[in-house]
């Protein structure tokens, strides 16, 4: 005989758990699914141990999908105000670090141990260690094979998240079970990842790994303002990893190196000050001095200021407002923060995340192609798809 339940939750991630939580409220009967030995654990490693849970501005403009509008509904009726609710009912101090991102002063594991403790007052049980075997569906309830025996359940929502990060567990089996029921999946590929630079190029920028600057990192007409890092792989920072889930393998990517700046006048004021002094000089007052020689070198300028042509400080100019790199890879899933792609949005409804085509089966969080940028808007998403789940299981 098998356990019965009535909503089936695999994945005790940030979504599923927000979704238990919701369910449990109503009165369902839920079990939470997970194969790992805690529950949470990328909420405990996220922003560096001090979880940056959501971002005040999330919207929808935040988010990549192959349908845009998809997240618009979820978001809008459980918003970054309705988890600070939360968090606040918790007395978990936070802060908002920049441009929206809100942080726990303390530790992620207080996110942890709140939506435990809803969990545990809504009467959800989590079962974790628990590998799940296969799933099968009668047309009426789901039958979830385990080592530990069957479970059957009425509802069942897939929250096993994306392909990132292998070693701590993710897996593809979000997809799997996507294409187990005939639904769409869009590809996916990882996002939120440091880029590669091909070994010729990182021997010309040997010495740079290390230094960070302010840039505008552009693909398209996508732009983000925020700092860049020089690894001895290739770029990181803020602005490579926002740009990166834009950028597709071999297209290029222009970096703007400290856009608030007109370094054109600056060269112009300094020159006509002092005419002796060399350009890198000047440009070290605005930018990280092994990054100032290194492109005054790359570009070929040597000598005092006064004898530079003006052909040369156009170029060292264009070079500072479009510096071209064309990555030949990214890092791939092994450091990606996230997967872009996933279950097609088109086979969900977008007011409950329910499959269309199939009654009672559920895809949320990062498992769906809704991914959002860096700064919060993911973990955004994972609270409000559980909680729109949440609302129908
Ligand atoms: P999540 O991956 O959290 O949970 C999935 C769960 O399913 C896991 O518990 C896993 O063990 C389980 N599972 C997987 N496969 C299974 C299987 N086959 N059987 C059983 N269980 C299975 N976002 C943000 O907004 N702010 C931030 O600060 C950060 N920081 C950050 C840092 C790092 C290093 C990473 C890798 C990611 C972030 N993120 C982030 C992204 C964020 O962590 C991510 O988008 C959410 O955790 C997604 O939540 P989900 O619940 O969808 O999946």
């Amino acid at each position: 005989m098998a356990e019965r339940r009535d909503v089936v939750i695999i994945g005790a991630g940030a979504a599923g758990m927000m979704c238990a939580i919701e369910a449990g409220r109503r009165g369902r009967r839920v079990l939470v699914l997970d194969h790992a030995k805690a529950p949470g654990e990328k909420i405990r490693i996220s922003g560096g141990g001090r979880c940056n849970f959501t971002n005040i501005h999330a919207g929808p403009k935040n988010f990549l999908s192959a349908n845009p509008h998809f997240a618009k509904s979820a978001l809008a009726r459980y918003t970054p105000r309705d988890f600070l609710d939360l968090v606040a009912r918790h007395r978990i101090a936070w802060h908002e670090k920049t441009l929206g991102q809100l942080f726990c002063d303390n530790s992620a594991k207080d996110i942890i141990a709140m939506l435990l403790a809803e969990m545990k007052a809504a009467g959800v049980e989590l079962r974790l260690s628990t590998a799940i075997g296969g799933i099968a569906h009668d047309g009426t309830s789901f039958r979830i094979s385990t080592e530990q025996g069957a479970i059957e359940a009425a509802s069942l929502v897939v929250a096993t998240g994306g392909k990132s990060i292998p070693k701590m567990g993710a897996t593809g089996f979000a997809y799997r079970v996507a294409e187990q029921f005939g639904l769409p999946v869009i590809e996916t590929r990882a996002g939120l990842v440091p880029l590669m630079l091909d070994p010729a190029t990182l021997a010309a920028h040997e010495g740079l790994p290390g230094v960070a600057v302010d840039v505008a990192a552009r693909h398209g007409k996508t732009e983000f303002r925020e700092a860049a890092l020089f690894t001895h792989r290739g770029l990181s920072g803020p602005a490579i990893l926002q740009i990166s889930s834009y950028w597709r393998e071999g297209e290029e990517i222009g970096l703007h190196i400290r856009p608030d700046l007109d370094f054109a006048a600056i060269i112009a004021a300094a020159r006509k000050q002092n005419g002796r002094q060399a350009v890198q000089t000047v440009l070290a007052e605005h930018i990280p001095k092994k990054l100032a020689q290194l492109v005054v070198t790359d570009l070929g300028i040597d000598g005092p200021l006064a004898e530079l042509s003006g052909k040369r400080i156009d170029a060292l100019v264009q070079r500072l407002r479009d510096w071209r790199f064309r990555p030949p890879a990214s890092e791939g899933y092994r450091t990606a923060e996230v997967t872009l792609g996933g279950v097609d949005t088109a086979a969900l409804d977008s007011r409950s995340m329910a499959a269309k085509a199939v009654p009672g089966l559920y895809f949320i969080g990062e498992a769906v192609d809704v991914t959002g940028w860096l700064g919060g808007y993911n973990f955004q998403w994972a609270w409000a798809s559980g909680h729109a789940a949440g609302q129908e299981a």
